[in-house]
């Protein structure tokens, strides 16, 4: 029998750069998304968040969507240029009022929300600074969160400090498709190490100040091996600790992964054993997004981690060519389980990108590939919670189609489709199961 915790949280999540459009209205600062979205050759088609899904003023109507759709939470991320335009400073009474006028309006509809304070959209005024390189980050970031902690947390009961210190790291300064664009081996181990400070001192401002929990945001894939050579399982160490051990394992009290060394030669630094202390301050929830396995083999020229996948015969891929595979996610969760210890647990993002129809037709999207993936994912999800995994809450990834960061608008991962040319919003296929999921607390996913 499938039937989830009665105070389980049902929602979906979305980030502010990739669905308010409007960046620079009513005093905000420019973030470094609007500045790489706006070099040429940086994103796909040459899209920006500039009006995305105008959510900036379509708000009320979204929250409604929400409401439709049954959802008892929902996850959206701070532009932090909105608040603090440079970065730091002065504060711009008209972001706070933004995000507050939302927060208001969603538990009016009993939607409790979870904020993220980061989701990589830094100011571009600390990115001139050095941005996640410099060593002042972590105050300028806590500093940012005291201030949202100090406005909402009287309406907000879950935190989130970053998004994905992997993708923001890997993305933005190893490979360089992410803003700000970096190609570096030097430059990753600092970053993040800044993160994971910054991501720390978040958390001890919130013991003062906050009543409610909070937690990081981690995407976690598992990797196996394509064969049993020593090549190919030494490459899928690496591809582990580079990806998800790196990150883990200091919040969790364990030295960075011993390979990481080997990845990064003479990038590689040592840190005091203070900052390790202050990194495993303990958190009150991990927020695990988990989109795809990967099986792994040694390839000499995938640089950083010499570790490329391997095509798995007659499996399913998705637009972004990552393999769907439902039973990696119980196993992810009970794997953190089972390594760091039973914390409670959000899956804060799982979603996938295929190639919907691009419009409504008689009023209709239809996306059986997403209804299957979520249903195999929410049925995941239960089998975790059935092991004994602390799992409290789901997040589909998205509530909308939205920007897809480098790809622009060309992969759709909504719950909601969006007619880009009208703003138009209709509920997809996938919606309407999850409706039907929520209301019977996963009863409905038997059938
Ligand atoms: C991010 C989202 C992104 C999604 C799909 C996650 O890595 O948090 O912002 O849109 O994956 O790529």
């Amino acid at each position: 029998m499938i039937r989830f915790p009665k105070d389980f949280l049902w929602g979906a999540a979305t980030s502010s750069y990739q669905i308010e459009g409007s960046p620079l209205a009513d005093g905000a600062g420019v973030g470094t998304w609007h500045r790489f979205s706006h070099t040429p050759g940086r994103i796909l088609n040459g899209d920006t968040g500039d009006v995305a899904c105008d959510h900036y003023r379509r708000w009320a109507e979204d929250i409604e969507l929400m409401a439709d759709l049954g959802m008892s939470a929902y996850r959206f991320g701070l532009a932090w240029t909105r608040i603090l335009p440079r970065g730091t400073g002065r504060l711009n009474p008209k972001g706070l009022d933004f995000y507050s006028r939302l927060i208001d309006a969603l538990l009016a509809r009993n939607i409790r929300p979870m904020v993220t304070l980061y989701h990589w959209d830094l100011p571009a005024a600390l990115d001139d600074r050095g941005g996640w390189l410099n060593p002042d980050m972590p105050n300028w970031f806590a500093d940012f969160a005291q201030v949202a902690f100090e406005a909402f947390d009287d309406r907000v009961p879950l935190w989130c400090t970053i998004n994905e210190p992997w993708v923001i790291n890997d993305g933005g300064y190893a490979i360089g498709c992410n803003a700000p664009g970096h190609h570096s081996l030097f430059e990753p181990p600092i970053v993040a190490h800044h993160l994971l400070l910054s991501h720390a001192a978040a958390v001890e401002r919130y013991r003062g100040i906050g009543k409610g929990a909070i937690g990081i945001v981690t995407d976690i894939e598992p990797k196996d091996a394509a064969t049993q050579s020593e090549e190919d399982v030494a490459a899928t160490e690496r591809d582990d600790a580079y990806k998800n051990r790196q990150y883990l394992d200091p919040l969790f009290g364990r030295p960075y992964p011993a390979s990481l060394a080997k990845i990064f030669g003479d990038g590689w630094r040592e840190w005091p054993a203070s900052d390790f202390e202050k990194i495993r301050t303990p958190i009150d929830f991990l927020g695990v997004n988990y989109y795809q396995r990967r099986v792994v083999h040694h390839d000499p020229a995938a640089w950083p981690t010499f570790a490329s996948p391997t095509p798995v015969p007659d499996a399913i891929y998705t637009q972004t060519g990552w393999e769907v595979h439902a039973a990696s996610l119980t196993r992810t969760l009970l794997w953190v389980k089972e390594r760091y210890g039973d914390l409670p647990m959000y899956i804060t993002e799982n979603g996938a990108a295929f190639p919907d129809p691009p419009a409504a037709v008689d009023g209709r999207v239809d996306d059986p590939l997403r209804v299957r993936f979520l249903r195999d994912h929410l049925r995941a999800a239960h089998d975790a919670i059935a092991q004994g995994v602390d799992l409290r809450g789901y997040f589909a990834w998205s509530l909308l189609d939205n920007f897809e960061w480098a790809s622009g608008f060309s992969k759709r991962f909504g719950l909601v489709h969006v007619d880009f040319a009208t703003q138009k919003r209709t509920v997809k296929s996938s919606g309407a199961t999850y409706r039907q999921i929520i209301a019977s607390r996963g009863a409905a996913l038997e059938a």
